[in-house]
């Protein structure tokens, strides 16, 4: 983006924005958290009712541009925070109050389409794919990490059905050369599916997604961001979170269901509270794209949007779902 441009220049397509509009209902005002801002397009919309506030966080340093422009034009409005959301209770204030907590996960398309960012199968780049505030990047996880673990993560974020056959690849290759870009990684993924042509997607899809999930530890991300909202959100508040694969979105609907439903009570909470839960949940199926937006932005086609809304009970007891997810929580004590 160049120095001069203007908020309305600022092209980007929020993905199921109408949906969240109607959700939230922004026109009564508030406050509200947007965890993603990525290119600030439900930052935006959500401003330009007269009498909100909103907080916005997003790891990625690239992102402060668009922040800043939304700053200027909403002054005392609008704050951004570069962080993770999973530090959500430590950057609001206790009185923040929020009507609605907003994630939007995954890239933004800013950064899809960089090729610098190496996030990307389709084009050239470096093995980076570092969304923000990493440990480490996806050059040192493919050529560190050891074959076994390398396994592990293809099979469990990526659902990779070749991985040994793949990390097999990657270690012959690796040991003479190490692999710096995302083409080289991609053609080795190709070399062991070798009839490729034939499949629907792109080979290199689930280990690029595995790579990806792991360096930015997308999923535990989201189990503390989804623990810290529902902190902070009281009696009438509104959960809503965005997914684009099924891992994120099995852990949403589970986080919700487990959490909301009184006839069929959670074997994860004591005896006690088994009956008082913490949210309402409107529709048990997620809200899809309508075709209007599927034909604007081929992007939003897997997005799914789950929402829910807070009830005044306060006791939570989070430690069986991290429990019951410990196989993704376990993956940030590897170390490179
Ligand atoms: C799909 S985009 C959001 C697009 C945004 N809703 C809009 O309308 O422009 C996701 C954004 O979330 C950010 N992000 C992903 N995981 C994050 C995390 N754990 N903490 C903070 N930001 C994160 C990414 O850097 C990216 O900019």
């Amino acid at each position: 983006m160049n120095a001069t441009m203007s908020l309305e220049q600022l092209r980007h397509y929020p993905v199921m924005l109408n949906q969240i509009i109607s959700i939230i209902s922004p026109q009564h005002g508030g406050t509200f958290i947007d965890c993603t801002f990525g290119g600030g397009g439900y930052s935006k919309a959500i401003l330009s009712f007269p009498k909100t506030k909103v907080i916005a966080l997003d790891r990625d340093e690239s992102v402060k541009q668009y922040a800043d422009l939304l700053g200027k034009t909403f002054p005392n409005r609008f704050n951004f925070f570069r962080e993770k959301f999973s530090n959500l209770e430590k950057i609001l204030k206790p009185d923040t109050n929020p009507k609605a907590i907003i994630f939007d996960l995954g890239l933004s398309s800013f950064q899809i389409d960089n090729a610098k960012r190496g996030f990307s199968f389709k084009k050239k780049g470096p093995l980076n794919m570092k969304m923000g505030i990493n440990k480490f990047s996806a050059y040192e996880a493919i050529n560190k990490l050891e074959n076994n673990q390398l396994i592990h993560i293809l099979k469990i974020l990526g659902e990779e059905r070749d991985a040994k056959k793949i990390v097999k690849k990657i270690d012959i290759y690796r040991k003479k050369n190490f692999i710096n870009f995302t083409d080289e990684l991609s053609d080795i993924i190709r070399s062991v599916k070798k009839n490729y042509k034939k499949f629907k997607i792109d080979p290199a899809t689930k280990t690029f997604q595995a790579i990806r999930i792991f360096v930015n530890q997308e999923l535990s991300e989201l189990i503390f961001g989804l623990i810290a909202a529902t902190k902070l959100l009281k009696k009438g508040d509104i959960l809503i979170v965005v997914s684009f694969h099924s891992l994120e979105d099995k852990i949403v609907k589970d986080f919700f269901n487990i959490h909301s439903n009184s006839k069929n009570p959670s074997r994860y909470l004591p005896i006690q509270n088994k009956k008082n839960k913490l949210f309402d949940i409107y529709s048990k199926k997620p809200m899809i794209p309508d075709k209007d937006e599927l034909t604007k932005n081929i992007r939003s086609r897997s997005a799914k949007l789950r929402y829910a809304i807070r009830t005044s009970e306060n006791f939570f007891y989070p430690e069986e779902f991290k429990k019951k997810y410990s196989h993704y929580l376990n993956l940030n004590e590897i170390n490179l």
